[in-house]
């Protein structure tokens, strides 16, 4: 597919959205900064975001969400800001960029919710399902990339990413490996509830090799 022009490029992957999703030290955000530059180079249009973030809105949500000194939010209240902070994402970047013909990478995204919010603090999955709905509006990835990984050695990448002048662990990271499990575990049950769309890797690779693989991948699923 080298030999297509640059609007051809753009009109192939016209609307298509990727979500890349794991536990907290799979490697997410490195990789998925990884892929834009891929995709860049290649000559596709990208617009890469994180979540939750990627408006001022949903950052201050963000904020909320994520300050260890928020101990009082309750499981509910927790699922229904990662979803406004998501719904306007939705609408502020998403849409209108896989409108405008951009290949869209999502630092996270619905998967989230259904094993953090779900797995994690036991919300019922089909409740979850229909607030990720009502908060896309049906926007789905194409392709979703989960980067499994081993808790225990999450954490321990993690805890090396900590240190002087880097911030200590956010209210989500301090949950306990059991927690953790039950994450992991509910994101390869919706792997295998969706195979076509969920793409399991193992995320406890050195990086070079993860993102080899996960371009693989993205250039298969996506015909490029
Ligand atoms: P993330 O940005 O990946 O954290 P970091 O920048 O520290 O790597 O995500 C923030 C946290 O929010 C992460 O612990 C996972 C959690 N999360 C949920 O619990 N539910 C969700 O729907 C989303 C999007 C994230």
């Amino acid at each position: 597919m080298g030999s297509l022009n640059r609007h051809q490029k753009q009109s192939q992957l016209r609307g298509l959205l990727i979500s890349i999703e794991g536990i907290d030290g799979a490697g997410k955000s490195t990789i998925a900064g990884q892929l834009e530059r891929k995709f860049i180079a290649e000559g596709y249009p990208v617009q890469l975001v994180r979540e939750p973030g990627g408006t001022i809105i949903s950052e201050r949500i963000r904020e909320l969400l994520l300050d260890p000194g928020n101990q009082q939010i309750a499981a509910k209240t927790e699922a229904l800001l990662y979803a406004a902070a998501r719904a306007q994402l939705v609408a502020e970047v998403i849409q209108p960029n896989l409108e405008a013909g951009q290949l869209v990478i999502c630092d996270r995204y619905t998967d989230s919710t259904l094993a953090y919010q779900g797995g994690g603090r036991g919300i019922d999955l089909e409740w979850l399902r229909d607030l990720n709905r009502l908060a896309t509006g049906g926007v789905r990835p194409e392709v979703t990339l989960l980067l499994d990984l081993d808790p225990q050695i999450g954490r321990n990448r993690r805890s090396t990413r900590q240190g002087p002048g880097r911030p200590g662990e956010d209210r989500l990271e301090a949950e306990s490996e059991a927690f953790y499990h039950r994450v992991r575990e509910t994101y390869l049950q919706v792997a295998r509830e969706e195979p076509q769309r969920l793409r399991v890797m193992d995320a406890s690779k050195p990086l070079p090799e993860v993102v080899e693989e996960a371009w693989e991948i993205l250039a298969q699923s996506l015909n490029l």
